[in-house]
């Protein structure tokens, strides 16, 4: 077994390595001037079962294709299996057409992965589990619910309610209030534009509950913005936030400054430097 990083996360792939008790292999990735990517194993991989681990954070086109160069570098050079450890899929959100001459990018995504010669893929709160059918070959669809729930229980939070923010999470949520013992409620949005929402029905009794969120990305944090706004407006206490993927992209974290959030809880599945103590970073290496 080798382990290679790409230039998204080195921080978990070495957590990773260190885990495991393997060295990460070394691998040279280098830029010419014109922004092309080049790639060179410093060590064998003939024979030899390659992970790359790669998440999907910005600059997203440059960790994509990153990896997929690695993928066929390794592929090229004989690796007997290839494993793309990707935390974060990217173009996860674009699963379906919702609208007329739209992409499946998705499914594009998977399609190329298999064409640099991935092998097997790993990772974690895919956005729509769906896609794993996306792939013709293996793959590892990990949750980090259960080292959240670990977290939560040892807040021991004064009467929570696990609420889902839309359709998509209410498995995952209804999940976690079991494990919590918590009752559970489920809000209904519109998506007026992409990354806005617009909370349209809150079911669920949460005036005077201290609401848990469990998303599986924040990216510029309008949605829970909305959905935070939506349960103070029924009375409930400032929020926790759980969210798998830490996207953080443009000004989310100004916006998560807000008074109806209490805790944000994401993982280390993409790097990001918190701004205040108000953020709680769960390692996923040992996942
Ligand atoms: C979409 O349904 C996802 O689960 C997230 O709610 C969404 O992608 C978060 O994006 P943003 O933080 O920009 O609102």
């Amino acid at each position: 077994v080798k382990i290679f990083t790409g230039s998204s996360n080195p921080t978990l792939a070495q957590n990773i390595c260190t885990y495991l008790g393997i060295p990460l292999g070394e691998v040279r990735i280098n830029r010419f001037k014109s922004g092309e990517i080049y790639v060179h194993y410093e060590e064998g991989v003939r024979n030899c079962h390659v992970f790359l681990i790669q998440t999907m954070g910005a600059p997203v086109h440059e960790n994509l294709m990153e990896l997929l160069i690695m993928a066929d570098a390794a592929h090229r050079a004989s690796a007997k299996s290839v494993t793309a450890v990707v935390p974060y899929y990217p173009y996860a959100r674009q699963e379906k057409k919702d609208a007329p001459r739209e992409p499946i990018t998705a499914k594009m995504v998977a399609d190329i992965f298999k064409t640099v010669g991935v092998d097997r893929v790993v990772t974690v709160d895919l956005h729509a589990p769906a896609i794993q059918g996306f792939f013709n070959i293996p793959v590892d669809h990990l949750t980090a619910l259960d080292y959240i729930t670990e977290y939560l229980k040892e807040k021991d939070i004064k009467n929570p309610v696990v609420v889902s923010p839309d359709a998509g999470r209410a498995k995952m949520a209804e999940k976690l209030a079991t494990y919590l013992d918590a009752p559970f409620a489920i809000m209904l949005k519109k998506r007026p534009s992409h990354n806005s929402a617009k909370i349209t029905h809150i079911i669920g009794d949460v005036q005077g509950y201290t609401p848990i969120i469990i998303e599986d990305i924040i990216d510029t944090g309008g949605t829970i913005v909305s959905v935070v706004e939506g349960l103070m407006e029924k009375g409930a206490n400032p929020a926790y936030i759980c969210a798998t993927h830490p996207l953080f992209s443009a000004n989310a974290l100004e916006r998560l400054n807000h008074p109806g959030i209490h805790e944000v809880v994401v993982t280390d599945s993409i790097p990001f430097t918190p701004n205040s103590d108000k953020y709680k970073t769960i390692p996923i290496a040992p996942l």
